[in-house]
């Protein structure tokens, strides 16, 4: 095999092994935790993810990273055991996203005649989240006087290519939080398997993207970033807020995870919408004559 390059030499000659060996030894000097427990090519997808993450191109490289950042370690370790997703989690959130979020959205797009909602899935793991997402939206727009005039994108972003070709693929072993009717309207039975429809894929656009860049992203009505957040040590943390705070247009929303929570709304200029379901909302009056309502002041 021709190598093309000093990572592929590495590659071909053990070194990469040699690294991961060091790391995963440190790992459990430092941490007490064995990942050798763990199946190998899941092991290394879940550290290439943090590599990525902090900008490490080796696993030595990376090594040396935690041990100057001890609290890498504790990331590390929850990428690889929360590892988690499923459609509508936490269903009192997603039913506080399709009671008060979306209609508010849906108004306000209505009244100033712009019929385009944009959403982001920040850390949208294998897709269900954008999907659930998108199932809500539809079941709105459907309800509209004219479903066809609307136009709906949600970018779904992770930072782990083989979620993310699992979340482009739509398809589903593992529907237990789903009714039956959801079932039946927006999925296709292949097998032992569920396949979201077209219609719920159609709107998803899937990216691989670290959250911790500043996305192209603007102007948008919705960011979903549930249990993403807990990775990150709290400047990390603040510094995405800032970013989220660019993204959302006035009056746009923000939902983070159940444990998760903004500390300090004032300077983030997003204020809590429903507090117990982790919503919040970006300041500012969303265009003149429109009243902001909201789910705390009725
Ligand atoms: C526990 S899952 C959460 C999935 C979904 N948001 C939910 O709540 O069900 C966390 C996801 O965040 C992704 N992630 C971790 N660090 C990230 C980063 N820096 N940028 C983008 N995604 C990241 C992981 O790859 C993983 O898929």
């Amino acid at each position: 095999m021709n190598g093309h390059g000093p990572d592929d030499a590495r590659r071909n000659t053990g070194y990469d092994e040699a690294g991961l060996d060091l790391l995963l030894r440190l790992l459990h000097e430092e941490i007490g935790l064995n990942l050798r427990q763990y199946k190998p090519n899941y092991l290394k997808r879940r550290i290439g993810v943090r590599m990525r993450a902090t900008g490490c191109s080796d696993y030595l490289q990376y090594r040396s990273y935690i041990k100057q950042d001890p609290q890498e370690g504790g990331r590390l370790i929850n990428d690889l055991t929360i590892n988690v997703t499923e459609f509508f989690r936490d269903q009192d959130v997603y039913e506080a996203i399709r009671k008060q979020v979306i209609p508010q959205l849906v108004q306000y797009k209505r009244e100033g005649r712009m019929h385009s909602l944009r959403a982001w899935s920040a850390g949208c793991a294998t897709g269900e989240e954008p999907y659930s997402l998108a199932i809500l939206f539809l079941g709105a727009l459907n309800a509209e006087k004219d479903p066809r005039s609307w136009s709906l994108r949600i970018t779904a972003t992770d930072l782990d290519d083989k979620a993310l070709e699992k979340a482009k693929a739509g398809r589903y072993e593992t529907v237990k939080t789903l009714p039956r009717i959801v079932l039946e309207d927006y999925f296709a039975r292949e097998g032992d398997a569920y396949v979201v429809k077209d219609e719920v894929k159609r709107p998803v656009r899937f990216m691989l993207m670290d959250i911790v860049k500043n996305p192209p992203l603007r102007h948008l009505d919705l960011i979903l970033c549930r249990n993403v957040l807990i990775y990150f040590e709290r400047e990390k943390q603040h510094s995405i807020l800032e970013i989220f705070q660019r993204c959302l247009r006035p009056g746009g929303f923000l939902v983070l995870g159940k444990s998760e929570a903004i500390i300090g709304t004032g300077e983030s200029g997003l204020a809590p919408y429903c507090r117990r379901e982790r919503i919040y909302r970006k300041e500012g009056v969303p265009f003149r004559g429109m009243s902001r309502g909201g789910a705390e002041k009725q």
